[in-house]
């Protein structure tokens, strides 16, 4: 029997197996609205089978977006344009939708990777970022801009209203981004972090942030929405954010009502080395579901249908995403249940694709109900 094909529960939300969509910025939204694009990429990947689907990274204030192509949330038209592609997506997938919640912090107004991915400064009609403190991402960067109390009241105030607006949206996730070297991520990492107020310093100084809008979050957000948070397990940098404090920051969050953790790592300095392999990071999912005992995702060189599978066999976690491999193979999960012998929902449209020798993959979900 196979685990990856087998139900999953994060808080109260059920999920129909364990394979999830990793949040991928496509950099082709217009004034942080959804376009066209949404509804072909998020479309075709809700085709794929998958339990949950997550959304790019969406930022809740037009500063906070990396580039100027990201979605947005933090406005009616935002919402509006994200709202189209949802109601198209829940017509034809009974694929449970996520949103990742986020803010660039010092890595705002930066270049689509296609157009080199580098900062744009003010000056080349680019925009100055907002973070912990006036300390640029990369040698020779623009300074940001360090947030003083109104600016973090505002901070926390974008994450709740654009949660707001993923409730009205009918989202079945919400995760928080607090990873890959964003302002969350700024705030938790002494690399970033030189604040000598309440908000910087000592572990639980650094933590105060994240986890003041964590609870803002979880009060906003009833429990039948599951809410968690994607961390850099560490910076791979000396004296950066490490895996023990990872573990301090997954206990607060537990004790504060976190449904899930999705583990990655990285993002937060230039001067990272990074040891990139199948499973790289999944080890950091590993301790901190030994550690709190929250559902986790393991992300990261997950490519193969059985080794996603062995990742769940030895409880190593509890989920597992893809991102690139899901770009390359968006029926991936269709492929991995046929590998497997599970079952995944498939729309009625293509039922007749499915192989003879394989007549039970379209099995009792095929119909999608929710
Ligand atoms: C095109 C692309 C866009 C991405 N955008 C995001 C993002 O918006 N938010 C995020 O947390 N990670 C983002 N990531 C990282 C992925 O979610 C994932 O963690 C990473 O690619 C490792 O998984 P993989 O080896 O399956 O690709 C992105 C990755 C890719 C390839």
């Amino acid at each position: 029997m196979s685990l990856l094909f087998s139900p999953a529960a994060i808080g109260k939300l059920a999920l129909a197996n364990r394979i999830v969509i990793a949040p991928m910025c496509e950099y082709s939204a217009e004034e942080g609205c959804a376009t066209d694009w949404h509804m072909i990429h998020l479309g075709h990947l809700a085709l794929s089978g998958a339990g949950l689907l997550f959304t790019e990274a969406t930022a809740v204030e037009p500063e906070g977006r990396i580039s100027p192509g990201d979605l947005g949330l933090w406005s009616d038209e935002t919402e509006a344009a994200l709202g189209r592609v949802v109601r198209a997506v829940r017509r034809y997938s009974p694929v449970r939708l996520g949103i990742q919640l986020a803010h660039a912090g010092r890595k705002a107004s930066s270049n689509a990777p296609w157009n080199g991915g580098q900062l744009v400064p003010p000056s080349e009609g680019g925009w100055q970022g907002w973070a912990p403190s006036a300390v640029p991402h990369g040698e020779g960067e623009p300074a940001p801009r360090a947030l003083d109390a109104a600016g973090l009241e505002r901070v926390r105030r974008a994450f709740v209203d654009s949660a707001r607006r993923a409730l009205r949206l009918g989202f079945d996730a919400i995760e928080l981004h607090a990873a890959h070297g964003y302002l969350l991520h700024q705030f938790l990492s002494p690399l970033a972090n030189r604040r000598d107020d309440a908000y910087g310093g000592s572990l639980e100084n650094r933590m105060r942030l994240p986890l003041e809008v964590f609870e803002a979050l979880r009060a906003a957000v009833p429990d039948t929405v599951a809410l968690g948070v994607r961390v850099s397990a560490t910076d791979w940098v000396e004296g950066g954010w490490d895996l023990p404090q990872t573990l301090a920051f997954a206990r607060e969050l537990h004790a504060r009502g976190c449904d899930f953790m999705d583990v990655s790592s990285g993002g937060v300095s230039p001067r990272q080395k990074i040891p990139v392999g199948p499973n790289y990071q999944v080890p950091f999912a590993e301790a901190i579901k030994r550690e709190t005992g929250m559902p986790t995702i393991a992300v990261g060189l997950i490519t193969e249908a059985q080794q996603a599978e062995d990742i769940l066999q030895k409880g190593q976690a509890d989920m597992v995403a893809l991102a690139r491999g899901m770009l390359y193979d968006p029926r991936w999960p269709w492929h991995a249940a046929a590998q497997l012998g599970g079952q995944v929902a498939a729309p009625r449209q293509y039922w007749r694709s499915q192989p003879r020798e394989l007549k039970n993959l379209f099995g009792e979900t095929r119909f999608g109900q929710r």
